[in-house]
């Protein structure tokens, strides 16, 4: 469904991915680990069009029989109408905006009138944001934010969701509750490629995954083999299970 090939990307001067390969297959949970300034962030922001590679491609296709699209060059806001929606890092809700109003957001892009219909499935999926529809969304807890940054991803009625760190700052029960609608996000035909430093996880959730070291790509694999691979114990998981 996506195949990043070959990209080099940079911040301002710094060099910051490097030869980057990945893929993400029609269906799949794919999750992407690494730590601190690894690049995680930077590969999801160049996928969604707001950086731009200096070399290589992004292909895309959005369904199984489709050709690919190259949207390497593509603004961002074309991307999300090929069905590719980011739910970014620290969220990105608009806290000034109710919580309705920050759900319209996420569906700016169509023109359909399934948008109220849609809205409703929201509420029944996140019953609390129901409740708080009327309520700035700056007021909600870092959970609530979070769904209502799922909610609002899903508003765009992705095929392709890119995640950025959703367990970030929340209670580990709350991290249980998101994990369980991700996975029945996938259920329902959403591919995710999910971007964790909670790398437990990310790898339970995922069928495959990514090690991603200073902008290189240093394992990939199933994440049943990376989950008890000795390298990614010792660095990602604090040894835990060895
Ligand atoms: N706006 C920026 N300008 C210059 N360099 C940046 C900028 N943002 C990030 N970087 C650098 O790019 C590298 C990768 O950052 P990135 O945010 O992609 O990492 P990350 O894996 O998402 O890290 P984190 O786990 O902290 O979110 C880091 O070395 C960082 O210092
Ligand atoms: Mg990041």
């Amino acid at each position: 469904m996506l195949k990043i090939k070959n990209i080099d990307v940079y911040r301002g001067s710094t060099h910051v991915l490097h030869h980057l390969n990945l893929e993400v297959k029609d269906g799949e949970i794919v999750s992407l680990i690494g730590a601190n300034g690894a690049g995680k962030t930077t590969t999801l922001r160049t996928i969604s069009g707001l950086l731009r590679p200096k070399n290589g491609e992004i292909l895309y296709k959005t369904d199984t029989n489709s050709h690919p699209i190259d949207t390497t060059s593509l603004p961002p806001n074309e991307i999300v109408k090929l069905g590719i929606s980011h739910t970014p890092e620290g969220r990105g809700i608009f806290p000034q905006l109710t919580v309705k109003e920050n759900l319209l957001v996420g569906a700016y892009n169509r023109v359909d009138d399934q948008i109220e219909s849609d809205l409703l499935s929201m509420y029944n999926m996140f019953p609390i944001l129901q409740k708080r529809s009327r309520l700035d969304a700056g007021k909600l807890s870092g959970g609530e934010q979070m769904m209502l940054s799922l909610g609002r991803a899903l508003m765009s009625r992705p095929k392709f969701l890119i995640l950025d760190e959703p367990s970030l700052g929340l209670a580990p029960l709350i991290v249980e509750q998101i994990f369980d609608m991700l996975k029945r996000i996938n259920e329902q035909g959403v591919t995710i490629l999910l971007v964790e430093q909670n790398a437990v996880m990310a790898l339970e959730l995922s069928s495959r995954a990514y090690v991603l070291e200073t902008g290189r790509i240093v394992l990939e694999g199933e994440s049943a083999d990376l989950i008890t691979n000795k390298k990614v114990q010792d660095a990602y998981l604090g040894g835990a299970e060895s």
